[in-house]
């Protein structure tokens, strides 16, 4: 039996850095043999997957949102009288969504919007499959798109850390000071609200960030290599060990209890 401890979600600006810290996050706790891990990739623009070096096509996996959309446009469930609808969309996300990975890890893409109307069945069925599923892993890992937006779908709510990626704006600060607030709004339970500074984030702005409400983490180091290796499609997981991002990922961990 797993020993399931909770949620983890990344989250900020755009282009600050969320997807590579979320993937060298999963690779620190995967290397400390903390495993299995369920990485979930709730940004429609899909990169994490790639990141992490996972082939979606290629495994013939989809995302939630694709799969969902066709199960209610061809109205699969009316056929399935008596279940909940939750019960009668987990196999279908079971069979063509989730990535079994033979490493540390499961995936999955929550995708792009669902089908036109209401989001309401879809977000709740999710939601309820992400605890059904959840339990089965040490740690569900969740990146998100840029913003604050995907808050209000409440695709996870209970977490158990939140780290805010900075970049060098105050915007990034209101960023972090909104989102904290909506996911209270809301009714995320959350137990830690980390700020951590982006590679963009300089050392000037350290002080105002251990200002901030918030627990300041330590900042993301700057690593050529990382853009090399996004721009080429190749995964973080092979970085060397020494890359100063990778080092500094660690550091923040650490600080963070991990
Ligand atoms: N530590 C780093 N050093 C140098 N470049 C980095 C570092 N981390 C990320 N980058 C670069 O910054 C860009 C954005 O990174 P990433 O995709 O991780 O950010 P994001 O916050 O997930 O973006 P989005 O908001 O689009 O999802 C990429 O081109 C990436 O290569
Ligand atoms: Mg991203």
């Amino acid at each position: 039996m797993v020993e399931h401890k909770g949620t983890i979600v990344v989250t900020g600006r755009g282009g600050t850095g969320k997807s590579s810290f979320t993937t060298l996050l999963s690779r620190y706790l995967g290397e400390k043999g903390v495993e299995p891990l369920l990485l979930v990739d709730s940004d429609p623009d899909e990169s994490l997957a790639e990141m992490i070096g996972i082939d979606l096509e290629k495994q013939k996996k989809r995302s939630i949102a694709d799969v969902l959309s066709e199960i209610l446009e061809e109205r699969k469930m009316a056929r399935m009288s008596g279940m909940t609808p939750t019960d009668k969309i987990e196999p279908f996300l079971f069979q063509e969504s989730l990535y079994e990975g033979r490493n540390f890890f499961d995936f999955i893409g929550v995708g792009t919007k669902w089908i036109a109307g209401c989001y309401c069945l879809p977000d709740r069925s999710l939601g309820q499959i992400m605890d059904m599923w959840g339990t089965n892993y040490e740690y569900v890992i969740v990146d998100s798109p840029a913003g604050v937006e995907h808050l209000n779908r409440r695709i996870t709510k209970k977490v158990k850390d939140v780290f805010n990626i900075l970049d060098p704006s105050k915007k990034s600060f209101d960023n972090a000071a909104r989102s904290y607030k909506i996911m209270k709004d809301v009714d995320i339970e959350f137990d830690n609200y980390y700020i951590v500074g982006g590679y963009r984030f300089p050392k000037s702005l350290e002080k105002q960030a251990e200002e901030q409400p918030f627990t300041y983490l330590g900042k993301i180091e700057e690593d050529p290599e990382i853009m090399e290796y996004n721009l080429e499609g190749k995964s973080l997981l092979d970085l060397p060990e020494t890359s100063p991002a990778y080092q500094s990922v660690k550091k923040i961990l650490e600080k963070a209890g991990y």
